[in-house]
């Protein structure tokens, strides 16, 4: 059959939140507002200095292609901006560019994944994580945590998990969909592990600046120099500059790792957007201060959204560390009606309270976590205050029937 769609297509999910979002389409079309906890982007915009200088740049004439691991000025405001962040100075020979994290972790399975590799991956975790593994044709072991461990691998799950297969094992933190971020020892006691097993450590870092209660981030290689030939970074302004739309994100690498990854951008996507590229040179060499107020923004919110949570009687959330997801645990709900009929799955729980509280969240069975919902608190604290309002109302007439 000439005509036949590729065989890879077969094993990979679709999206899961499209039929959640077309609902919300239609609530909206219909004049319903509708509280936004289901996305995954900040709200603000991205700021106008960042803005300004994307203008600017394209009069001068970023129009045209780039290198296409990126431009020297972005590279170089990549290395300054990681040292400042995370500790340590990549050189450029180690930094690709791409179009956004997505892209950048795409690009690494299409270097390194081949069918029979088995890429370890903790659960809940970020849906695009398995999906793209298994369209390289290479298989997930999805490996479990509880809310109870904090969300977060144990070592000795993760020596459980590792097998002479094991290609990578792809980490995130602090984490979507939880919010869980690994402490610098849960770090150190996971590198013991690996130090014995030689496969790739991938860490995506895109949520890293988004920390909050003092918490500190750790980067792998600030921490292991031993290690620096087989982890990947994974980063980007998308979330920390509010610049989800410019399409930046980049790998920091080992030199031949980054080669091949040049190679593989080479012949698709070329170069990230040159005006995109110059656009983020101005948000990592910028001024903190608005950054900062996005950040203690989200801060607040969380306390918010999560104190509003565990107000709920059958809901319970544990406080996340990072990034601005709350992840709550919803199956104190289960057995709730709405419109006569018994609500036994987090599926049905998202539809519900969609359709009862117009509050849009995201399911946790496609994270890997049945019985949880993501909210995204990448909204106003208002529509926190008035979204949980009208959970606790849906769940009260729920309850009553
Ligand atoms: C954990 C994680 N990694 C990567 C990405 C992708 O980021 P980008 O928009 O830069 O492709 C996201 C976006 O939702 C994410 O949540």
């Amino acid at each position: 059959m000439s005509r036949k769609l590729a065989e890879r297509l077969s094993s990979v999910a679709p999206s899961a939140t499209l039929a959640m979002a077309a609902r919300a389409a239609k609530l909206r079309a219909e004049g319903h507002r509708v509280f936004p906890f289901g996305v995954g982007e900040p709200d603000f915009d991205t700021p106008a200095l960042i803005r300004n200088a994307a203008k600017a740049a394209l009069d001068a004439g970023a129009t045209h292609y780039t290198a296409v691991s990126g431009t020297a000025e972005l590279k170089s405001a990549i290395s300054a901006a990681t040292e400042r962040h995370r500790g340590y100075r990549p050189s450029p020979s180690e930094i690709v560019v791409s179009c956004g994290a997505k892209h950048v972790l795409f690009n690494i399975g299409l270097a390194l994944y081949e069918p029979g590799d088995e890429v370890v991956i903790p659960a809940p975790f970020w849906v695009s994580y398995p999906e793209q593994v298994r369209l390289l044709g290479a298989t997930p072991i999805l490996v479990p945590t509880t809310e109870a461990e904090g969300f977060k691998l144990s070592p000795e799950k993760l020596e459980a998990a590792l097998t002479p297969r094991t290609k990578a094992v792809v980490l995130c933190t602090p984490s979507n969909p939880t919010g869980a971020a690994y402490a610098e020892p849960e770090l150190r006691a996971l590198l013991e592990v690996l130090r014995r097993h030689d496969c790739w450590i991938i860490i995506d870092e895109i949520y890293a600046d988004l920390v909050y209660d003092d918490f500190k981030h750790v980067s792998i290689p600030s921490i292991a120099e031993d290690l620096r030939d087989r982890v990947v970074i994974v980063d980007g302004v998308s979330k920390t500059y509010a610049m989800t739309g410019w399409r930046i994100g980049w790998s920091i690498a080992p030199p031949a790792l980054t080669k091949a990854i040049d190679m593989v951008q080479s012949q698709s996507t070329t170069n990230a957007a040159a005006v995109s590229q110059a656009a983020a040179v101005a948000a990592l060499n910028g001024p903190r201060d608005e950054i900062d107020a996005m950040r203690a923004a989200f801060d607040r919110r969380r306390v918010r959204m999560v104190e509003g949570l565990r107000s709920i009687p059958g809901v319970r959330c544990r406080m996340p560390e990072g990034a601005f997801y709350a992840f709550a645990d919803v199956s104190g709900l289960y057995g709730a009606k709405h419109n006569g009929v018994e609500l036994v799955t987090d599926d049905a729980i998202a539809l519900w309270l969609l359709d009862a509280a117009h509050v849009a969240t995201v399911a946790g069975t496609p994270f890997g976590a049945p019985g949880y919902l993501r909210f995204s608190y990448a909204c106003s604290e208002e529509e926190i205050e008035q979204g949980i309002a009208a959970i606790r109302e849906a769940v009260a007439v729920a309850k009553a029937q």
